[in-house]
């Protein structure tokens, strides 16, 4: 691995309306990749910013009553707080408004200009106010914009070219060689596919006649610079070019350029030549991701289905947002956002896989060694596998990173969860605990610490506030300052003591299992008891002593028989033999899911010593056990083979 500081950026946001969940991904997954990289010892640039020039700001400003400038800082602390509350730790944030920049710009523009790489021409072409774009004869045959299908107007105007065209076989030349240089893959393809045809002269010039809000011309005062030229010269400017030489030879090449895949051609053709021009290397890499979309397609505020990232932060907590952009997403491709998958992540891979695993185990270790781990020999075959697998998720968690699959990354890390959580059932440490076998007991938990402490680091720069939580509580002070780079297995010191077990992921409850647990339809379950999942405001601690659970008795049952419940859509009423006298009659919120005649016969799990409760009129006394299936439905828990009617599960 190089010295080179590690250059990664983000688009420039345009600064004519506020920021939704794909403007944040961008700037997450920067984040995400500039923490992986200074835990791997990197020294990290880490530059986002705001477009703000061009006719779409002109536009927005005007419209609300504002100077352009006005509105841009405005627009600006907005994009500032939302990084600041999504955690972003940009070392630069560069406005295109800014001296530094303009002067860099201008730079540009002067250095080509007298290297005669622009020049002025009559030009005549169907323009697309909206997209601030020309279009050819051939490329508008119905005078709609391809882009934004609106109309468009044929203009004839003395404008300034780039040479574009005089760089398009050294780009071609330049992609061919190096293909690392735009990913995935199949977006490379689709850059060299664009330009096996001949490429047009970039009209870089508007004319202030039309445009005023824009660096003007050093050569011709009656024109400012087109937007995309102003803005992608950003990636330099903040670099130092060429006014700080030093700065600039530490960053550039860029490691990465992070973009959607909508400004793909921009940042592969237009920058590209730009750069060959000014004789400057290419970035190492441009990444092109996938659009987060919604049932109504790719999100956008005049289709009015953008998710707001405030909205999601406040509601499940800053790190499970952060979470699950990046498991759900196969970067590179698009994903749909939709409330109750956000959900089903939470619960599955959050609540369940990563939180137990602590509520498990430190309410043992303090019960039955004061919560203090002991570094012991490991002597079990599954501890081995364990620690194998432990230095084998850390090096595909990195190969993973380096090459920007957050979604595979964090799969080999929730492989290394499940198989955790497999061999706290394999070793049984309760019943190691009641044989009094103590040095089993201290392998047992040392390896599941050890593994929390493995899994915690990796993720996070993913979770940079709840991982560093879980850490606390299994003992290891912030001193410790753990690294991805120095990671490695047995590092938790030799009586280390636990902290507070305290659960960071508390399940959240669907309106589907309110609404079964209650009785109640889900509309009304959930009015009653609003599922808030922020982790700092639960205060139980969650976790239930042996004591606590045997309190429940589970017990299998056997429908008798089914019917449905008069007026209640979502109730059917059932009878159960649970091995007494008379069956159980319970009512149960499944008819949504199960026929009457289809569950008649079916054993059941039941919980047997619930308070009967009225419902709909009906005493009800017991209730089923169920679970939401992957695909939103609703499964009845039955044991996987016939068991004896009545008998307690524990
Ligand atoms: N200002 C230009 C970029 C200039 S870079 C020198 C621009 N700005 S933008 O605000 O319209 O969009 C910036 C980026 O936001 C997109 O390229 C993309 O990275 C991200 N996204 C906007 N909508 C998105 C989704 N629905 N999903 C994922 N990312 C998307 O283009």
């Amino acid at each position: 691995m190089s010295d080179k500081t590690f250059y990664i950026t983000t688009p420039l946001y345009y600064a004519n309306d506020e920021l939704h969940i794909g403007h944040a991904f961008s700037t997450l997954a920067a984040d995400i990749m500039s923490r992986f990289q200074r835990s791997m010892g990197r020294k990290v640039y880490f530059l986002t910013g705001s477009d703000e020039h061009g006719q779409k700001v002109e536009q927005a400003a005007k419209a609300k009553g504002l100077t352009p400038i006005e509105h841009t800082d405005k627009l600006v602390a907005k994009f500032k707080s939302l990084w600041t509350l999504l955690d972003i730790t940009y070392d630069d944030f560069i406005r295109t408004t800014e001296e530094r920049h303009e002067k860099v710009v201008t730079y540009v523009l002067n250095k080509l200009w007298e290297q005669g790489d622009i020049y002025a021409s009559e030009y005549s072409g169907w323009y697309c106010t909206p997209c601030e774009r020309f279009w050819t004869e051939k490329e508008v045959p119905d005078k709609i914009c391809p882009d934004c299908h609106r109309p468009v107007q044929e203009i004839t105007e003395k404008n300034y070219f780039f040479r574009m065209s005089k760089y398009q076989q050294k780009l071609i030349d330049h992609i061919t060689a190096n293909p690392g240089c735009i990913k995935p893959e199949s977006r490379r393809n689709e850059v060299l596919g664009f330009l096996r045809k001949p490429l047009n002269d970039l009209c870089i010039s508007r004319p202030k006649s039309r445009l005023q809000w824009g660096i003007e011309l050093p050569f011709d005062k009656d024109y400012v610079t087109y937007v995309w030229f102003d803005a992608l010269t950003n990636y330099i400017s903040a670099a130092g070019y060429p006014y700080d030489m030093e700065k600039f030879n530490e960053l550039w090449p860029a490691n990465a350029h992070l973009i959607g895949k909508d400004i793909l051609t921009t940042h592969a053709v237009y920058w590209g030549t730009m750069l060959l021009a000014l004789g400057l290397p290419l970035p190492m890499c441009i990444y092109a991701h996938g659009w987060w979309v919604t049932g109504q397609g790719k999100m956008s505020k005049s289709v009015g289905n953008v998710i707001n990232p405030r909205e999601l932060v406040a509601t499940y907590g800053l790190d499970p947002f952060r979470f699950y952009l990046f498991r759900e997403m196969i970067f590179g491709q698009d994903a749909t956002y939709t409330k109750e998958n956000f959900t089903n992540r939470y619960n599955a891979d959050l609540a369940n896989d990563y939180g137990n695993l602590c509520n498990r185990m430190l309410p043992m270790l303090m019960k039955n060694r004061e919560g203090i781990f002991h570094k012991t020999e490991a002597t079990l075959d599954q501890t081995k596998e364990i620690i194998a697998l432990a230095k084998q998720t850390k090096e595909n968690f990195v190969k993973g990173m380096e090459d920007f699959a957050f979604n595979e990354a964090l799969e080999h890390v929730w492989t290394f969860i499940q198989r955790l959580n497999k061999y706290v059932d394999e070793t049984a440490p309760w019943k190691v605990a009641k044989e009094g076998n103590t040095t089993l007991l201290d392998e047992i938990f040392y390896t599941i610490g050890e593994a929390i402490r493995f899994v915690s680091v990796l993720v996070t720069p993913f979770m940079p506030n709840l991982a560093p939580k879980f850490l606390a509580q299994i003992g290891c002070p912030q001193s410790m300052n753990f690294t991805i780079k120095d990671l490695e297995w047995g590092q938790l010191p030799e009586g280390t003591k636990c902290g507070e077990p305290k659960p960071l992921f508390p399940r959240i409850e669907t309106e589907r299992i309110q609404a079964l647990k209650s009785g109640k339809p889900a509309k009304q379950a959930k009015e009653e008891k609003a599922p808030k999942a922020k982790a700092e405001e639960v205060s139980t601690d969650g976790v239930i002593t042996f004591d606590d659970f045997m309190k429940t008795e589970l017990c299998i049952g056997k429908i008798e028989t089914a019917e449905k419940v008069e007026n209640a859509d979502k109730l059917l009423k059932l009878s159960v033999n649970i091995g007494e006298e008379q069956p159980r009659t319970v009512v149960a919120g499944i008819a949504a899911y199960y026929k009457p005649e289809d569950i008649v016969g079916k054993q059941v799990l039941m919980v047997k010593n619930l308070k009967p409760a009225k419902i709909r009129g009906i005493m009800s006394h017991g209730m089923l056990l169920c679970a939401e299936t992957e695909d939103g439905n609703l499964a009845l828990m039955t044991p996987s083979i016939p068991a004896k009617t009545g008998i307690r599960v524990h």
